[in-house]
């Protein structure tokens, strides 16, 4: 059920029951971090994969003491800086952490929500709170209470309604290798943003089989509806004449009687608008029974680079 009481999913929680929860960045399917049962629930609710490690929400930087073993440098800048806010830092782990919650790794992914209500929550709570996003695994993310029952229903005993994520794009994930930060996953925060703190980032490589942040899998984030990017929709769409299609664009609609439905991200050209109201015109584009959808790439810079990624993962290739 929707709701937005605290205690009531306190209760659950300490049942090593699941509660969905706002977040700045999309919403998470969170349980004890400390509660092997709760974790197994996540994976199983999920279709999870068990390779891929899911990040512990903590109330404040202090409690990162509690979870990590080490701390660099370059790491406590990053805390300084963006905690409370979405960055997730990946860090050695200290040996009660689950080998669940971080895939048998030695590392484990850690950060502080600035959601009101989830801190409120985790202020109630003396664990601290694991969650992936609270989707089926491979689709596109939550951003609102409503797109969380749609997926799960009351599978979720409680869901928490924190309103409208104000980020709507996943932290940023930041690892290290000695002290040099290693890129594992574009998010809410630029690279831009984070370089001009602590210096030039690594882009991490991985593969499909073994992936470091699968949110880096070549397939993800993606529409039940067929879908494709293009640098130029108007153009691109022609091809497909007599089909029901609906498209995503930047800033410009496009002049076009034949669509069905077409979504504008921001008239202004902003990047956290458009962030902001990507998924949730994701969503609403898959729910047309479309034959299929265009989005327009987005310019590759600032938050555009870390749209466009998501964007590749959730279209198909050509
Ligand atoms: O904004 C977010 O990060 C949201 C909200 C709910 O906090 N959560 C989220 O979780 O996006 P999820 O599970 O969908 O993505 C977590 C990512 C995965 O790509 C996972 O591989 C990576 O974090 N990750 C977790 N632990 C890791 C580790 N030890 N090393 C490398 N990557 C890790
Ligand atoms: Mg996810």
């Amino acid at each position: 059920m929707i709701t937005k009481d605290i205690k009531f999913a306190k209760e659950i929680l300490l049942n090593d029951d699941l509660v969905a929860i706002p977040t700045e960045t999309v919403y998470g399917l969170a349980g004890n971090a400390f509660s092997e049962i709760a974790i197994k629930k996540i994976f199983h609710l999920k279709q999870r994969p068990f390779y891929n490690p899911l990040i512990v929400h903590l109330k404040s930087a202090s409690s990162v003491f509690e979870i990590a073993a080490e701390i660099p440098d370059s790491a406590k800048k990053l805390m300084e800086e963006f905690w409370p806010g979405p960055l997730t830092l990946v860090l050695k782990k200290q040996d009660h952490i689950s080998d669940l919650i971080t895939a048998g790794k030695s590392t484990v992914a850690v950060r502080v929500p600035s959601h009101p209500m989830t801190l409120a929550l985790l202020n109630e709570l003396d664990f601290p709170l694991t969650a992936p996003s609270a989707n089926p695994f491979g689709s596109i993310s939550p951003t609102n209470a409503t797109h969380v029952h749609d997926y799960f229903g009351n599978k979720i005993d409680a869901i928490l309604d924190g309103g409208q994520c104000e980020k709507g794009l996943e932290s940023t994930i930041i690892g290290f290798e000695g002290n040099q930060p290693i890129l594992y996953r574009l998010g809410a925060i630029s690279t831009e943003e984070i370089e001009a703190k602590i210096g030039k980032l690594v882009f991490h490589r991985n593969n499909n089989t073994s992936p470091n942040a699968p949110g880096m899998l070549s397939r993800h984030y993606a529409p039940k509806t067929s879908t494709y990017l293009s640098n130029n929709v108007a153009e691109y769409i022609k091809q497909f004449e007599g089909k029901k299609i609906g498209v995503l664009v930047f800033k410009e609609p496009i002049q076009n009687d034949n669509l069905i439905i077409q979504e504008v991200l921001s008239t202004s050209g902003n990047f956290m608008e458009a962030a902001k109201n990507l998924y949730a015109a994701m969503h609403r584009l898959d729910q047309h029974h479309l034959d299929l959808i265009v989005i327009e790439e987005l310019p590759n810079t600032d938050l555009g680079k870390t749209i466009n990624d998501k964007l590749v993962r959730a279209t198909k290739k050509e």
